[in-house]
């Protein structure tokens, strides 16, 4: 059984696209021991609640800097003994103490086809804002390992999403999540859980 906790900022869709997969059936060998959320009041902490999932908020307010946040979000994370930790659009750069010690045990969704529009201020509505303004056809979603680098680290699985002459920010946005994130997170950790997933000098490869 594949232990993960979740870290979640917002709204949670990705978080209930993998909640919905191992309720399906679609993400075996799968348990979601806690989510953790930087944000009081988030959305994703009342899709766990639903799911009878265990929430834990480590906002920054509640810290008196950002060392004692850090601690304690290593701590949350830690307490739950994960396997794997997935970043299901958690918008806090993660404390560099918890990528060594996980070291490829951290998965992150980033909603671009990377290296493209990611790096420092690409996330959320801000990536397909850039993307709209430079005018590509194709965005997408990237799974990928997080390394100490922003949206650098060995890339699992990717897909496609065509932009139309008439997107908005919101409306990629959405089509972006339906149709790449939300199949492309919860796929990746059914393989991970299945020990499909080999990283080797870097690239990942998938192994049947
Ligand atoms: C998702 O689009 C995710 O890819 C993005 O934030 C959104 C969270 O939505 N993450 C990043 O931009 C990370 N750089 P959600 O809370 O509904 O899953």
């Amino acid at each position: 059984m594949l232990k993960i906790v979740v870290c979640v900022s917002g709204g949670g869709t990705n978080l209930q696209a993998i909640i919905d997969g191992i309720a399906q059936g679609a993400v075996l060998n799968t348990k979601i021991m806690r989510v953790v959320c930087n944000n009081h009041g988030a959305g994703a902490l009342k899709r766990a609640e639903a799911a009878g999932i265990e929430g834990v908020c480590v906002s920054p307010k509640d810290y008196a800097d950002r060392g004692a946040f850090e601690a304690a979000l290593i701590r949350t994370v830690e307490e739950a003994n994960p396997d794997l930790i997935v970043l299901a659009g958690f918008l806090v750069k993660v404390p560099v103490e918890l990528i060594r010690k996980y070291e490829n045990r951290i998965i992150n969704i980033h909603p671009s086809l990377i290296p493209a529009f990611c790096g420092t201020g690409f996330y959320g509505l801000r990536v397909h804002e850039a993307v709209l303004a430079r005018g590509v056809k194709i965005t997408g979603a990237t799974v990928h390992f997080v390394d100490e680098g922003m949206d650098t680290g060995p890339i699992i699985m990717q897909k496609a999403v065509e932009v139309h002459e008439d997107d908005t920010p919101q409306t990629l946005q959405r089509r972006v999540m339906e149709e790449a994130e939300w199949v492309i997170l919860p796929w990746c950790i059914n393989l991970i859980a299945a020990g499909q997933v080999k990283l080797e000098n870097g690239k990942v490869s998938v192994v049947e």
